[in-house]
């Protein structure tokens, strides 16, 4: 198999492209924490997908005038607001789709790791719910930090006694791609269209490895030129939190990055074979039990995950470096959920 292209353009990724052509449905999606910063524009990209009939917002304040705001597009399918805990299984029956963006953002100064003392518990609530509710649909999750909150996911289906559940529990990393991809096209001046820079390894810091070496098109590359592009993508994400001031995070970028990821889930829940990289459960890694790789995504979510492949010397030590942080936001994870 062909690994790690870039099989959704910039266009149809969203929907515009595609928009009113014949495509069956995949269904129903949630976006959970939908009035917030990356799940108001998010919700707008996943009502433009043709596949999608019917969208869930749910949140714990806001989503009634979200859903009423977007109903008025003039899209196929249908917007419902759900607010408050006592509203968020109408909001999951049914899904095929749930997309978790909840949780509060860094700060300048801020780890992703900062953050977990309070989205831990918002991402076991709600990955609970899902579990009871629609324990077949495949989850994104968007809330930081990813490398722990996919553990915590995991471990809610397994106590549940859910089996098969982790190729449909996905953490989000699309972002480091779409930004690999726009760094690395304007670096070597290609066509972004064209560009396809596979990221593995988690989404915090070091653990986000860039393999330019596997980059489509093939270039050449100063070694120096390499390092320092490797760190402004581990970086990429505090630096829209600085340039943001306190008011947050990277928003509209994940909104597009996260609305690639649900149309590349929903056309491999449809049949289709689409690859892309995701931060699953894996043993690819001896001793690391889950790892941005990249993947296969069909009709039970990842059907396939794909060998790191052949990687340069600096790769390699990235890779190595990368093991005891992920490790330790792997564990703290698992930790919390079954305390
Ligand atoms: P935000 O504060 O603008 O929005 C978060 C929303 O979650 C709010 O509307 C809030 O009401 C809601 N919420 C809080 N608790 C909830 C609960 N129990 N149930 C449902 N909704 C709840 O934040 P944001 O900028 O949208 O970021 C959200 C999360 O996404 C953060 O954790 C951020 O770090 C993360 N993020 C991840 C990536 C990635 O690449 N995976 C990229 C950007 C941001
Ligand atoms: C990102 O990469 O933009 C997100 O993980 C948000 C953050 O805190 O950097």
């Amino acid at each position: 198999a062909s690994v790690g292209a870039r099989r959704v353009s910039s266009t149809s990724s969203v929907g515009y492209a595609s928009r009113g052509a014949v495509a069956c449905s995949a269904g129903k999606v949630a976006v959970l924490g939908a009035a917030g910063g990356i799940g108001q524009p998010l919700s707008m990209l996943v009502k433009m997908l043709p596949s999608v009939k019917e969208l869930s917002l749910y949140d714990i304040q806001g989503t009634k005038g979200v859903a009423a705001d977007l109903s008025h597009c003039n899209t196929a399918c249908k917007v419902t607001g759900y607010v408050g805990e006592e509203e968020l299984t109408s909001a999951l029956e049914g899904c095929d789709l749930v997309i978790i963006p909840a949780g509060v953002p860094r700060k300048p100064g801020m780890t992703r790791d900062d953050l977990f003392n309070i989205n831990a518990g918002i991402v076991k609530s709600l990955a609970t719910a899902c579990a009871e509710v629609c324990p077949n649909a495949i989850l994104n999750i968007i809330s930081n930090p990813v490398n722990s909150t996919v553990p915590i996911c995991n471990e809610v289906y397994k106590a549940k006694g859910i089996t098969g559940a982790s190729a449909r529990i996905l953490g989000v990393t699309t972002l480091d791609i779409v930004r690999s991809n726009t760094f690395l096209a304007e670096e070597c001046g290609l066509d972004v269209d064209q560009v396809d820079v596979p990221v593995i390894g988690g989404h915090a810091g070091v653990t986000i490895l860039p393999l330019l070496s596997q980059m489509r098109p093939k270039v050449q590359l100063e070694n120096k030129r390499i390092e320092e592009l490797t760190t402004r993508i581990q970086n990429a994400g505090t630096e829209v939190v600085e340039a943001k001031a306190g008011a947050g995070s990277a928003t509209l970028s994940m909104a597009y990055a996260a609305a690639r990821f649900a149309e590349s889930c929903l056309r491999g829940l449809q049949g289709d074979k689409v690859y892309e990289c995701a931060y699953i459960e894996s043993s690819l890694i001896p001793d690391l039990e889950y790892f941005a790789s990249k993947v296969q995504l069909g009709p039970n979510g990842v059907e396939e995950v794909f060998e790191v492949g052949q990687v340069s010397d600096f790769e390699q030590q990235g890779i190595e470096g990368l093991i005891p942080e992920l490790k330790k936001s792997i564990a703290k994870g698992q930790e919390f959920a079954k305390n």
